[in-house]
């Protein structure tokens, strides 16, 4: 990674206008914020920034609104949430662009802070748009990224924006850059990656990038399956991609001739029912599994000895669940891995990476994810960075 502009290299913004993108792409419930992780993210930037003197103007997107101004899309519903993340008061501006904006954003003292209207209400927005860019641009001096989870989209707010205005990482994306380059572009080996989550066709690049770059690809959930049948064994009712089992082969030889341990499951625990503790359950070994029966979690001697393969690594990357961890009890392996792999960290033996919406669910689950050296907030952006992508928002900054 080369070096980038960050906050500290920002001189004096005092009475200066910050344009900071952030992801307030949040989960919603009854039209409340029902996870405010995202929001607390943004926090260091945008009180930092406004601390010392700026006005902050805050651009994001919120789900897919393809052009249309659309109330149930307004970031207007986040306000009150950010207001108490934040703890400060936050103005709400309708529009995200010159000259709708301007009268407005002008009404701002410094230090204020603003979240304007969504940017994908503008179609241009997602066609990374130059016009649009300069709209947003006009609104002000400088231009922040804070937003590492919707680098991997090449939209206006988060790229053409940032070859007009002289643009900085904010410390999200700071943090972000640097953890993942601790974990995947100069890792202190050997590195282990878990790979888990039900389908491999999602994870096809994944898998392909990681049996280059580290030394054990631990891989679990459905799409072990995948695996385990192109081997040839019997894997019941299983959620399984048989039609993948060549390209699941193509993987496991692109492992060994990259000197890539994989691990799968010896050890599984299976039920007749995807059911909370069904009556079927039972713990066999990964030959065993019957006709009727389907794999719904990693078995707890795999458990041990993934164990003991951590154990032995300096470096882990962590992306999806072991098992259907949803549902107990096939939640088992993931809290027990994560806690192993949490533990080694805090022991000071492992810098543990972990990313995807699913992955910080179940560590929070484990209750682990403030254990880990780093748990990033994005979904796609960071399984983009898992397939060894470059993301055109982290490029656009200079940052690659
Ligand atoms: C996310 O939630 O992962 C980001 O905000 C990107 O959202 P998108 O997938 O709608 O582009």
């Amino acid at each position: 990674m080369s070096s980038f502009r960050t906050l500290d290299d920002l001189g004096d913004v005092s009475g200066k206008k910050a344009l900071v993108r952030i992801d307030l792409n949040v989960p919603m419930a009854n039209g409340e914020v029902a996870d405010d992780t995202r929001l607390r993210a943004t926090l260091p930037t945008v009180t930092e920034l406004a601390d010392r003197g700026a006005t902050v103007l805050l651009l994001a997107h919120f789900g897919r609104p393809k052009g249309e101004r659309r109330d149930d899309m307004s970031l207007r519903r986040i306000v009150p949430a950010y207001e108490r993340v934040l703890g400060r008061p936050v103005h709400f501006i309708p529009d995200c662009t010159a000259p709708e904006a301007e009268a407005a954003v002008a009404a701002l003292q410094s230090g204020d802070i603003a979240i304007l209207e969504n940017t994908r209400f503008h179609e241009g927005e997602e066609k990374n748009d130059p016009d649009l860019a300069r709209a947003m641009a006009t609104l002000g001096d400088f231009y922040v990224d804070d937003a590492f989870s919707a680098a991997h989209r090449a939209h206006a707010s988060t790229e053409a924006i940032a070859h007009i205005l002289p643009a900085y990482a904010g410390r999200a994306m700071e943090a972000e850059l640097k953890a993942l380059e601790q974990a995947l572009g100069k890792p202190q080996r050997p590195v282990a990656a878990v790979v888990g989550g039900a389908k491999v066709s999602t994870k096809l690049e994944v898998l392909r990038h990681l049996v280059a770059k580290v030394d054990h690809l631990i891989i679990g959930g459905g799409m072990a399956n995948t695996f385990l049948a192109a081997r040839g064994v019997a894997v019941g009712k299983s959620l399984c991609e048989h039609e993948l089992a060549h390209t699941a082969l193509e993987i496991l030889d692109a492992a060994e001739r990259a000197n890539c341990t994989v691990h799968l499951p010896y050890d599984v625990v299976v039920a007749k029912q995807f059911a909370p503790n069904p009556p079927s359950l039972r713990i066999c070994n990964v030959h065993e599994v019957a006709a009727d029966e389907m794999i719904l979690d990693v078995g707890p001697a795999a458990v041990e000895a993934l164990a003991d393969v951590l154990k032995t690594c300096r470096t882990l990357v962590w992306n999806g669940p072991l098992g259907a961890f949803e549902t107990p009890p096939f939640d088992a392996a993931t809290v027990a891995l994560a806690k192993i792999a949490a533990a080694l960290t805090q022991d000071g033996s492992l810098v543990s990476v972990a990313g995807g919406g699913d992955t910080v669910a179940a560590l929070n689950h484990a209750g682990v994810a403030g254990d880990f050296t780093f748990v990033s907030t994005a979904g796609g952006a960071f399984l983009e960075w898992m397939e060894g992508k470059e993301l055109p928002g982290v490029k656009a900054l200079g940052l690659a």
